[in-house]
């Protein structure tokens, strides 16, 4: 098989950065992006080829980022929506700027971005869109509702998607992810904000230390959940043969947090079912 080329959001760091040297390994070709570019000038030296490319930019300005990245090796077979950052604070405290802000990069930049690479895919009648998603987008966690709702959005944007691409050839891949040790709980926008109102003092308090806590104590591997997501997106190692995932947890975290939704979901619909079905007309 020839090689494929992939373009990855946010290669920073983290899982982006994982991401590019896991994909080279295996041969295939990378467009690495970052909204600062001098933080990714090392990859040239792997064979990366390095574009700047922001999320929250302009549409007319990602459509022109897609065309150029596309100039590059003449297409693009992947594409990773991968940037994002963590928003944390209390609902009620938390503003609109700082909620549109959270969704403006996890949501409306990933979706941009998407919409910039669609009509190439289409062409072509082939690709894979990959979503970095959350296991957050499962449970709402307290003093992270906008971090969560946005991967809850990305969640049922992906789902939708997925229906409408696959009947052309193009298949979308939501990755779901537990906490792994990145530098997304370094960075300064999700400094864990203490609440400044007395009865949420307490929830916020444990959820910092909570966070503070996992900071470089985080259970996932970022190095194997790139070769996992890798694995799947090629067919290889223990993912081939399996059947294409509707989502894919990464993690035991992750699976564990997602059968406790289901169960909880199954016995909550359970104690109420008829009451839920007495509105039938
Ligand atoms: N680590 C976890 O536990 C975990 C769990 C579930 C899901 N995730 C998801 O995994 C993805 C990657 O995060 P990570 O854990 O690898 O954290 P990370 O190390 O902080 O990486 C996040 C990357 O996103 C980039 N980014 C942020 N805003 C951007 C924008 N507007 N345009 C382009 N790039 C932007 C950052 O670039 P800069 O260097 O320019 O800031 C950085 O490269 C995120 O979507 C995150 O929500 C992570």
């Amino acid at each position: 098989m020839s090689p494929q080329v992939w373009l990855i959001t946010g290669t920073s760091s983290g899982f982006g950065a994982e991401l590019v040297k896991e994909v080279i390994a295996r041969g295939d070709k990378v467009i690495a992006t970052a909204r600062n570019v001098k933080r990714i000038s090392h990859m040239r030296d792997i064979g990366a080829a390095i574009l700047q490319l922001d999320v929250t930019a302009s549409q007319d300005e990602l459509n022109r980022k897609a065309e150029e990245a596309i100039s590059i090796y003449g297409r693009i077979d992947i594409l990773v929506n991968n940037a994002g950052y963590t928003q944390f604070g209390i609902v009620e405290e938390t503003s609109h700027d700082q909620w549109f802000s959270q969704f403006n990069t996890n949501v409306f930049g990933t979706l941009n971005t998407t919409r910039a690479f669609l009509p190439h895919m289409r062409s072509n009648k082939a690709g894979i869109v990959v979503f970095i998603g959350s296991m957050a987008a499962w449970d709402g966690l307290p003093a992270g509702g906008a971090y969560c709702a946005s991967k809850a959005a990305i969640h049922y944007a992906a789902e939708s998607l997925s229906k409408e691409l696959e009947p052309i050839g193009i298949r979308t891949l939501l990755v779901e992810p537990g906490v792994f040790r990145t530098e997304l709980l370094n960075q300064p926008s999700s400094s864990r904000a203490i609440s400044k109102v007395g009865d949420y003092r307490a929830i916020s308090e444990a959820v910092a230390k909570k966070f503070d806590d996992f900071n470089g104590n985080q259970p996932g591997d970022t190095v194997k959940g790139v070769q996992r997501i890798v694995d799947v997106v090629k067919g290889e190692s223990d993912a081939c043969g399996k059947p294409w995932p509707s989502s894919l947890p990464l993690g035991s975290d992750a699976v564990s947090l997602i059968r406790k939704k289901c169960e909880n979901t199954l016995r909550d619909l359970e104690a109420w079912e008829d009451f839920a079905k007495s509105t039938d007309i």
